[in-house]
Parts: structure tokens; C-alpha cells; sequence
């Protein structure tokens, strides 16, 4: 991959995609719950601009519906509030277009000078850009690089998506991968090539479905598997266990007890929790209680892995020497049930070893804690995209880039 150094930015339009799809708090008022996406952005965009580019970003934000720009820009999110974060921590203006193809893009852009940067409105506002056509796509990748002189892609967590301004859009415009996807992808690749032994992966979150391609490579090369969050449910199922009104993905239980035998098979061991923080309901102040893993009650769900699985696991962890941690050990944001996480966390920050933690939610899950970045080895910003890179798995973002 070409770096930007390779490339002469002076006054040239840089398109530049970066990921800065930050969690908004959950009551709509647009405030940024965590904003470690946007500071992840700052090197490659001070440094472009020192270095006298007009940079011209574009990202996304959240999942927007609609057929058309207006039917999408109606129901939001638009990047406005990022745009004012990112002002904020970059300390000189953003300015802000309310399009991506439209006029106030063209004057936005054609008003930058030397060193100046301007922000494009939520790019999944254009249906293009997310098209499973490849004609719609590269209709938008044009328009786009209409605007722009040189494209630099820098947005991790988003490589794993096969987009208009992130697989069809550096094809048209001389390009380079940006600072951060290319620090990404050298941790990433240690741990796929030959990371210290013992080499431990703990996953979490709720979906099952979507780890199960990356549980059945990383078989093949990590020595433990820890298993917490919404997918602990699908695991104790497998093993024949009630498991109550917890989150459970019945179509892949028989999946799972394949991976269950081919772990066994491989000498991997799987490591799940033993006892469940049960709760009455999913709301921060539900009534809950610990109960054995093997023997949650028929009217509660599993919201949080238990204190004696808490220690089972920071003992798992304890003589690692690689790490990669994706996932929420259950549902952090309601205190009542972020002990999981936090302990995961804790233990995490006493390895011996390279620690990376991989996906929005964990790296938010850390940041709540208190927990400082630098306690980690590595805090990545791609949870699909990191995933999906362990799996082996041809990352179209990276692939555009060279
Ligand atoms: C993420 O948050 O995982 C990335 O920004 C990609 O977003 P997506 O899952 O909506 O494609
Ligand atoms: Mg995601």
C-alpha cells in the first residue's frame, strides 16, 4: 500500500475517508457518547493539512433509510455534530456541507485554501453509496471525484465494506492508505502471522451468527477461546443447558456444537462462562441474581457473566501473551451489568503481552471504565472490519488501496 507520504498534497483537493461513525446517546439528542473515532482522525488530518492539502472528508454516520438524499437527510444522522466535535479537538474550523455531490459541496470545497478542512454530510445519505450495484456505485464514486484531486483512504473500521467511497472511488483518483489503516493493519497482521504463545481470544457481543466465521478460523490458530456476552447463550444451549429468556440464536446451535468439536478435536480449549448474572428483565434496574451458567430459571435472562466466571477468566488470561478482545462481556451500559466487561478489562491491562482490543463497543466498554488507552497494547477502531481481517477474509477497502 502507497503511503501518504508518498504522495504531494500541496494544494491539492485530498478526498479523505475516514471512519467517524461514533455512538450518539440513545435519548436522540445527538450527543457523542465517545468520540474515539473522531481523535483516531486527527493525526492523518493535521497532518495532511500541515503539509498544505485542502482535505476534504467524508464519512458515515449510523445506518440511514431512505430511497433518496432527501428521504435519508430527513431522518438523519447527519454529521453536523461531528463536524463541531471534530472542530473542537482539531482547533481550526470544519466547514460543513450539507450534500455530498450537490452545490454546497462544490462551494465548500472550491472555498478551501491551503490547509483547510471541510467536512461532507453523512455519505449513506447517498443510497449509491452502500448500492449492491456496481453501476450505482461507480456513478457516485465519479461524481465524487469530481471534487477531489487525490484520495486517501484512512477509515478502519469501515474497510470491511465494499462502498462507493471506499472500494469505487480511489480506482479513479491517484491514492494512498492513511496512517491509521496502515498502524491497523500491522497489529492486525501480527496477531494472524506469528503472535507469542500463549495466544488467547476473547469474544463477546450479542450475535452469534455474525463471530461464528471468525470463531472457526481462529480455532486454527489461537490456543484458548473465551466466550462471554449475548453469544455465551448459544454456547450453553449447545451443551444442552436451559438458558431462559436469555438472547439465543436457535438456528445456530448446531453450528456451534461443531465448533464445540472441532475445538476438542484441535486441543483449543473453549472457555465459557460458569455462573450468569440472571435478570428479571432487560432494563438497568431489573431485578437480577447469580445462578449457575447450567441452570438459569425459565423467566430470567443472562445479562452479565458472574463473579466466579470473572476470575475463571482473568486467570485465563493471566499467562497470555497475545490477546485480542472483541466484544462486551454483557450489557456495560447499565451498571448493574458491566462487572463482565470491567473484569475482562482489568484483566486485559495485567497481560504481559500484546493486548488488542478490537470493535466500538469494547473500545467505548474501556474508555467508560476510566481505563487509560495506553494500558492496551492496541485500542482498534474496526470491530467488523478487525474481525473480518483475523477471518482471513479480503477487505475491499484494503484491497482498493493496493
Ligand atoms: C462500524 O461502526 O462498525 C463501522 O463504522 C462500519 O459501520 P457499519 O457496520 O454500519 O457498516
Ligand atoms: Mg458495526
Amino acid at each position: 500500500m502507497r503511503s501518504i507520504d508518498d504522495l504531494d498534497v500541496a494544494g491539492q483537493r485530498v478526498l479523505l475517508r475516514c471512519d467517524l461513525n461514533v455512538p450518539l446517546d440513545k435519548s436522540g439528542s445527538g450527543t457523542i457518547t465517545d468520540d474515539g473515532r473522531i481523535r483516531a482522525s486527527l493525526p492523518v488530518i493535521r497532518k495532511l493539512a500541515a503539509r498544505g492539502a485542502r482535505v476534504v472528508i467524508m464519512a458515515h454516520l449510523g445506518r440511514p433509510k431512505g430511497a433518496t438524499f432527501e428521504e435519508c437527510a430527513a431522518g438523519g444522522p447527519s454529521l453536523r455534530v461531528v463536524a463541531e466535535r471534530l472542530s473542537e479537538l482539531l482547533g481550526q474550523p470544519v466547514a460543513f456541507a450539507t450534500d455530498l455531490v450537490g452545490p454546497s459541496a462544490e462551494a465548500t470545497v472550491a472555498g478551501l485554501s491551503d490547509g483547510g478542512v471541510a467536512l461532507l454530510e453523512n455519505v449513506r445519505f447517498e443510497p449509491a453509496e452502500t448500492s449492491k450495484d456496481e453501476a450505482e456505485r461507480s456513478a457516485l464514486a465519479a461524481s465524487l471525484a469530481k471534487i477531489g484531486d487525490l484520495y486517501v483512504g484512512d477509515g478502519f473500521g469501515v474497510v470491511h465494506r465494499k462502498q462507493a467511497s471506499v472500494y469505487d472511488l480511489p480506482k479513479l483518483l491517484p491514492h494512498a492508505a492513511g496512517d491509521l489503516v496502515t498502524a491497523e493493519v500491522s497489529v492486525l497482521r501480527r496477531l494472524t502471522e506469528s503472535p507469542d504463545r500463549p495466544y488467547v481470544v476473547v469474544l463477546g457481543g450479542s450475535k452469534v451468527s455474525d463471530k461464528l466465521g471468525v470463531i472457526g478460523n481462529l480455532l486454527k490458530v489461537a490456543d484458548r477461546l473465551l466466550i462471554g456476552g449475548g453469544m455465551t447463550y448459544t454456547f450453553l444451549a449447545a451443551q444442552g443447558h436451559e438458558v431462559g429468556t436469555s438472547l439465543l440464536e436457535k438456528d445456530q446451535i448446531e453450528t456451534v456444537q461443531g465448533i464445540l468439536a472441532d475445538a476438542a478435536q484441535r486441543g483449543v480449549e473453549i472457555v465459557l462462562p460458569t455462573d450468569i448474572v440472571a435478570a428479571t428483565g432487560f432494563a438497568p434496574d431489573a431485578e437480577h441474581e447469580v445462578v449457575p451458567a447450567g441452570g438459569i430459571p425459565a423467566d430470567r435472562m443472562g445479562l452479565d457473566i458472574g463473579p466466579d466466571s470473572r476470575a475463571l477468566f482473568a486467570t485465563k488470561l493471566a499467562d497470555a501473551k497475545t490477546v485480542f478482545w472483541n466484544g462486551p462481556m454483557g450489557v456495560f451500559e447499565f451498571p448493574a451489568f458491566a462487572a463482565g466487561t470491567r473484569a475482562v478489562a482489568e484483566a486485559l491491562t495485567k497481560v504481559d503481552g500484546l493486548t488488542v482490543v478490537g470493535g466500538g463497543d469494547s473500545a467505548a466498554a474501556v474508555r467508560s471504565f476510566g481505563l487509560a488507552d495506553d494500558a492496551f497494547g492496541h485500542i482498534s477502531t474496526g470491530g467488523g472490519a478487525s474481525l473480518e481481517y483475523l477471518e482471513g477474509k479480503t477487505l475491499p477497502g484494503l484491497v482498493a488501496l493496493g
